[in-house]
């Protein structure tokens, strides 16, 4: 027999009844473990992650459902085990979340057909995420991925810029990847083996950021005890990546372009000139355009600095870009966490890609690094998101307030379709009820409608 490649986790308090299921599986690569009751059920389940849970529907009942913890996952096939096989009990238990349904005494060839078709499914989406991985490998650029038309053009762009440049501005909103632009411009540079020094031109008051970005020698100010060399003479030879720069005062603009201009610089309260050989990369958020034409930025310096531009385009404008970030986060976290997460729910994914995310890139990075910390099962789940994304708010429509709670579930339920195209499942997933149900609220509307229709005929 083969490695087994499938678990089975079977919680059910009759042990015959685990020993005619692995018996019934003999030759599939299939390992059963087997649980006593409810409480060792759940335990086994968060320990070792088995890809199937069959679940004795008398262990069910009482103290909450212990079903809907396993359909929550959606990696999980969770098959039921009652007395008695009926299509309404089977249909009852697919609309809750199950995957199948198996009567006591067990059929040793249905419990191998249900199973084996399980295994193939399993397959089929371990396959899909090999092809997922590699296609993350094909995006990747210098720690960064992003396969959208706009992001391959700032790959480019960067390459092409990378062995020529003095100096680049960076230009983009919060969180959109601009140091990690300035990294991949050092590292792709010919000064890749010298310095790359960071300097944030927001965090210092003035004076000690010129002190920290020029240097400065003994009595410039109070509290100069001694000579200092600055981030530039640091950085000589390689690249000076000054973050923040519309931050920069107006006098240390003026000392930055004489540099940028001569190579030249002088230390905070010294007449002396010293040569420096550097590469600047300045970023920053906000638009240096608009604060020099408000006099708030030197124009000179911004021309100087704009001559090579990179832009970054926010996350909302790169849709496209989404689920290879969520992939490369999530292997990135499940790593750190020591987690073995494998996938992401098909809801969540929706839900994520609704989302507007202001703060970019680091918010994508951040929902998903707390999701993976949240996540109890091999998949993230929408309950693993913050409630910010989870609950998106629906505009309430021009005179609803005169409509019925069914009228409005179903207008919603109308949009909800229209946004899926139709898919009456990923509508079910995105409003977090069963197929059933979605079919259920659709019979009834149309009986609505046939009942009006025959009112008024
Ligand atoms: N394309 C990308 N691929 C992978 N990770 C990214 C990408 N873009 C940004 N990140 C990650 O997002 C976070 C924010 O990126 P970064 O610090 O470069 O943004 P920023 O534009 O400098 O933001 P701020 O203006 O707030 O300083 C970092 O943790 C970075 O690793
Ligand atoms: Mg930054």
């Amino acid at each position: 027999m083969s490695d087994p490649v499938y678990s089975v986790l079977v919680i059910n308090r009759d042990v015959g009844v685990a020993e005619d299921f692995s018996r019934a599986l003999l030759g599939l690569p299939v390992a059963v473990l087997r649980a006593c009751d409810r409480a060792e059920g759940i335990n086994f389940y968060h320990e070792f992650l088995p890809h199937m849970v069959l679940l004795d529907s008398e262990l069910d009942n009482g103290e909450g459902p212990l079903q809907d913890l396993f359909t929550g996952d959606s990696a999980l096939e969770v098959v039921l085990l009652t007395n008695r096989w009926t299509e309404v009990g089977a249909l009852a238990a697919v609309a809750r979340g199950a995957s199948d349904l198996l009567a006591k005494p067990l059929d040793p060839s249905k419990v191998q057909q249900l199973v084996s078709g399980l295994i193939a499914q399993a397959e089929t989406r371990r396959h899909t995420q090999e092809l997922d991985n590699e296609l993350l490998e094909a995006y990747q650029f210098q720690g960064m991925v992003g396969r959208s038309p706009r992001m391959l053009e700032v790959f480019a762009r960067v390459r092409r810029v990378a062995p020529l440049f003095q100096t680049v501005l960076v230009t983009g909103p919060t969180g959109t990847g601009k140091e990690l632009i300035a990294r991949a411009l050092h590292n792709l540079s010919p000064r890749s083996r010298e310095k790359f020094v960071v300097c944030n031109c927001s965090a210092l008051t003035e004076t000690l950021l010129e002190s920290q970005l020029f240097g400065h020698v003994k009595g410039a100010f109070t509290g100069a005890t001694q000579d200092r060399a600055g981030l530039f003479e640091h950085a000589h030879l390689g690249t000076l990546f000054l973050d923040e720069i519309g931050e920069l005062s107006l006098a240390a603009q003026a000392k930055l372009l004489r540099i940028l201009q001569s190579q030249e610089l002088q230390r905070v309260g010294s007449p002396l000139t010293i040569k420096v050989d550097v590469h600047v990369i300045a970023a920053t958020n906000r638009n240096v355009r608009e604060l020099a034409a408000r006099g708030q930025f030197r124009e000179d310096l911004f021309y100087r600095l704009s001559m090579i531009e990179i832009q970054l385009p926010p996350l909302a404008d790169r849709k496209e870009d989404l689920p290879l970030l969520q992939r490369y986060f999530l292997q990135h976290f499940s790593t750190k966490y020591n987690k073995k997460l494998n996938g992401i729910s098909r809801r969540t994914q929706i839900l994520l890609a609704r989302h507007s995310w202001p703060g970019n890139v680091r918010e994508l990075e951040n929902v998903i690094g707390n999701a993976c910390i949240m996540a109890q099962g091999k998949v993230v789940v929408d309950t693993d998101l913050p409630e910010a994304i989870r609950v998106q708010v629906v505009r309430p429509e021009k005179g609803a307030g005169s409509l019925t709670l069914e009228e409005v579930q179903s207008r919603h339920l109308e949009y909800v379709l229209k946004l899926v195209d139709g898919n009456k499942a990923r509508a079910a997933e995105l409003l977090g009820v069963s197929r059933a149900t979605i079919y259920g609220m659709l019979a009834r509307r149309i009986r609505h409608v046939d009942q009006k229709d025959n009112l008024s005929a």
